[in-house]
């Protein structure tokens, strides 16, 4: 078994609406030993029936975006808030994100990662414990206390938004140059990920 494979979590009844919308637990994927953590904010539809985070739609943007940037999916490691689809998509509720948050404490202990990358409003606000204007503090990077220990924590805008609104690309592309750069890894010219050789 992996290091991280034991982090799965196979069975749980946390969150009866949850139990109820998910077909299965969509845990965290990619490398043990990944620099960078993304968190989401929770599965999908195709996450839920894939079992794999970030599959869809927003799946696809952001792996474009890593790529513009000198990564690949393969050299991140990819979570979620909460591990099962909300239904309707709707926000994961306060006791859900707290249900779930031991999981993601374990997984952030377990990884260890440069920096922590928030994908959106709900994981920012999760982390960093405060409200959060996502749009305009894209990019910046925070130190926060996770279960003790002092992290970094970059936010940025979810994946999804730049297909709602294209001004937010830019946007989202920056912080994740940044997030390249912070992880030792920027690629200015784009292209073929260098993550392997650090
Ligand atoms: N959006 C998220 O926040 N997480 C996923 O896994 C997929 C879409």
């Amino acid at each position: 078994m992996g290091e991280m494979e034991d982090l799965c979590v196979t069975e749980c009844t946390r969150c009866p609406a949850l139990v109820d919308s998910r077909s299965r637990i969509v845990n965290g994927a990619g490398p043990d030993d990944a620099d960078l953590l993304f968190v989401g904010e929770g599965p999908g539809a195709k996450e839920d029936e894939q079992g794999e985070p970030f599959v869809g739609r927003s799946g696809t943007v952001l792996d474009d975006g890593l790529r513009t940037v000198g990564l690949a999916r393969e050299d991140i490691r990819i979570s979620n808030c909460v591990r099962c689809r909300p239904p309707e998509n709707r926000d994961p509720t306060k006791d859900e994100l707290a249900n779930c948050r031991g999981y993601l404490e374990r997984e952030i202990e377990r990884l260890d990662p440069e920096v922590i990358v928030t994908l959106g409003k709900v994981p920012s606000e999760h982390l960093l414990e405060r409200s959060v204007a996502v749009t305009k503090e894209a990019g910046d990077l925070e130190e926060v206390r996770i279960d003790g220990t002092p992290r970094r924590l970059l936010i940025c805008v979810h994946p999804a938004a730049t297909l709602y609104d294209r001004s937010q690309e830019e946007t989202f592309e920056n912080a994740l140059e940044r997030a390249a750069e912070l992880a030792g890894v920027a690629d200015s010219e784009g292209g073929q990920s260098r993550l392997d050789g650090f």
